[in-house]
């Protein structure tokens, strides 16, 4: 009994340790998502129950006052059909998948032995009104990828039609009175093996799900599955990890996902979410990379620009540099002093980023002089989008705030940097991130997806992709 408690208690801590952490991202399979994968897998599921091996059978028995012996042999299922087939959510396990009428039609040979008489032929056995109702677990397979199974399965006969080629009229007798029955129990139990088998052959493709995606030479998504599926009558959830590494070396930030949950939206196939946290622990990676720096020079101001990255624009507002470096091109970093903020409002991403701005004089002989640094808080809104498999962004500058870190050139009146720190900002930087973030960042895959009617939807603290699929290739589940 004490041990009992034991393992109890073990257990309650293990299940509340597994769900610690909360998933940065999640993805539901709604009831229509389920109908198309119906769609997709009855074909297979067909062509599995046609690989159904009825044995051989044989036996004596007297018909009519006879002793007649009778072998059946070759027999092989030629004709599958389903209708009435159904998928349903079923809270709190998975799915039940029911076919309420299936058909089945199946040819094989006969002999039989009687007064001395060998006779033989062949015959075709339709079945009709088979019943396939089972239900299908949904897990985690502890590796990351979701994983089913065959919680339950039961198939049930409804009649069955000889037809006999060869022989004399009371061989039909024979078949009714016992081949017929020994076939159905030899077919029976097959069909909820193949069934279990189809449903099992789902894994390897689960296992397709990228749980590990790299973004670029830098960063890697890991989208492996944490704790188990969630059930309802909305659709399967998911969660999943979500959350931004830099390549080979996992360091977790310093901040961790808020729970969200997805609204009572099932109109699309698939809804994916992907949290403010999600595109945060992307901040910390970039600026862990220390690749959220970027040098500023003169050629990247367009001509259009009503002044240039010298000596003597900047020699209006601190007139010692006019004094100091004159006629010099100037060089600005502008650095990442942390990671960014992004959140989410509803139909609103803002990102926030806190950074400094060195500036230099360039010397002739190429030394970067130190000018002065300043403090330059940006706030941007983006719009972000979908495209293939991917989630992609496009920022525009909202607000900047200067204050300045050091100079040495004397005081500065920071104020009157705004306009040309706005102007630099919005067409030298703003440009080149739009640029990067085009590239795209992988969303959740399983196999071969293709998206179709694709929408997105911001909402507080997510972003919500809702999407129908569409598998393309040969990569198609073998069943639900
Ligand atoms: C069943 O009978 C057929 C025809 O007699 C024969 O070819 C086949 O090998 C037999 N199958 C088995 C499993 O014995
Ligand atoms: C990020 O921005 C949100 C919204 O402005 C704010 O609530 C949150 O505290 C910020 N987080 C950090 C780490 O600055
Ligand atoms: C480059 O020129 C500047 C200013 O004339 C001078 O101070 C500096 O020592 C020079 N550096 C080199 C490496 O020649
Ligand atoms: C800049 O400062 C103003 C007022 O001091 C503040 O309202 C605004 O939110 C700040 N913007 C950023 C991007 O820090
Ligand atoms: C991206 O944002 C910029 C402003 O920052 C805008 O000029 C441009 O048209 C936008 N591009 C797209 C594809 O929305
Ligand atoms: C910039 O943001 C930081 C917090 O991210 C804040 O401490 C600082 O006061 C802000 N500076 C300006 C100039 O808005
Ligand atoms: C200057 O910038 C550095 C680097 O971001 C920062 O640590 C420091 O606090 C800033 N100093 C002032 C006076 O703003």
């Amino acid at each position: 009994m004490v041990s009992l408690w034991c393992v109890l208690s073990l257990l309650t801590f293990l299940s509340l340790e597994a769900s610690g952490t909360n998933p940065g991202a999640k993805v539901r399979v709604t009831q229509k998502g389920l109908d198309y994968e119906l769609q997709i897998s009855i074909k297979p599921l067909q062509e599995k129950i046609k690989t159904i091996q009825i044995p051989n059978m044989s036996g004596k028995t007297e018909v009519l006052f006879m002793d007649v012996s009778y072998r059946v042999s070759s027999m092989r299922i030629e004709e599958v059909l389903m209708y009435s087939t159904a998928v349903g959510l079923v809270p709190g396990t998975g799915v039940s998948l029911s076919i309420g009428k299936a058909y089945i039609g199946l040819k094989g040979n006969w002999e039989v032995e009687y007064l001395f008489i060998d006779d033989d032929g062949w015959f075709t056995l339709s079945i009709y009104d088979i019943r396939i109702s089972t239900t299908i677990g949904v897990s985690n397979d502890g590796q990351g990828h979701p994983r089913v199974y065959a919680a339950s399965c039961s198939a049930s006969i409804g009649q069955v039609e000889i037809d006999l080629h060869g022989g004399l009229s009371w061989l039909y007798q024979l078949f009714d009175s016992y081949i017929n029955s020994a076939v159905l129990n030899a077919l029976q139990p097959q069909i909820c093996t193949m069934v279990t088998e189809a449903i099992n052959s789902i894994n390897p493709h689960l296992k397709t799900l990228n749980v590990l995606a790299q973004v670029d030479k830098y960063a890697e998504i890991d989208y492996s599955m944490v704790g188990s599926p969630f059930v309802s009558y909305s659709g399967i959830d998911l969660g999943l990890k979500g959350e931004f590494y830099n390549i080979g070396q996992h360091q977790e930030p310093p901040f961790s996902p808020t729970p969200f949950s997805l609204p009572a939206q099932d109109s699309n196939m698939l809804y994916i979410a992907l949290s403010a946290f999600t595109l945060n622990s992307a901040g910390f990676v970039y600026n862990n990379a220390g690749v959220l720096k970027l040098y500023i020079t003169d050629d990247m101001i367009p001509s259009s620009c009503p002044f240039r990255l010298d000596t003597k624009t900047f020699g209006i507002f601190i007139p010692q540099i006019a004094k100091q470096y004159p006629g010099l091109k100037m060089e600005f970093l502008l650095k990442a002093a942390k990671e960014p903020n992004i959140s989410f409002e509803p139909n609103l991403m803002t990102l926030e980023a806190s950074s400094t701005v060195s500036a230099y004089a360039i010397q002739p002989n190429a030394t970067l002089s130190p000018l002065f640094i300043l403090n330059m808080n940006a706030s941007v809104s983006a719009l972000i989008y979908v495209s293939g498999l991917k989630v992609l962004g496009n920022v525009t500058l909202k607000k900047m705030n200067l204050t300045l870190n050091t100079s040495n050139v004397g005081p500065i009146q920071v104020k009157l940097l705004d306009n040309v720190a706005w102007t630099i900002l919005n067409d030298a930087v703003i440009p080149r991130v739009n640029d990067l973030l085009k590239n795209g960042y992988p969303l959740p895959a399983i196999g071969e997806m293709n998206l179709r009617n694709t929408q997105l939807q911001i909402l507080k603290d997510y972003v919500l992709i809702g999407t129908d699929v569409q598998f393309g290739g040969v990569d198609l589940p073998d069943v639900l």
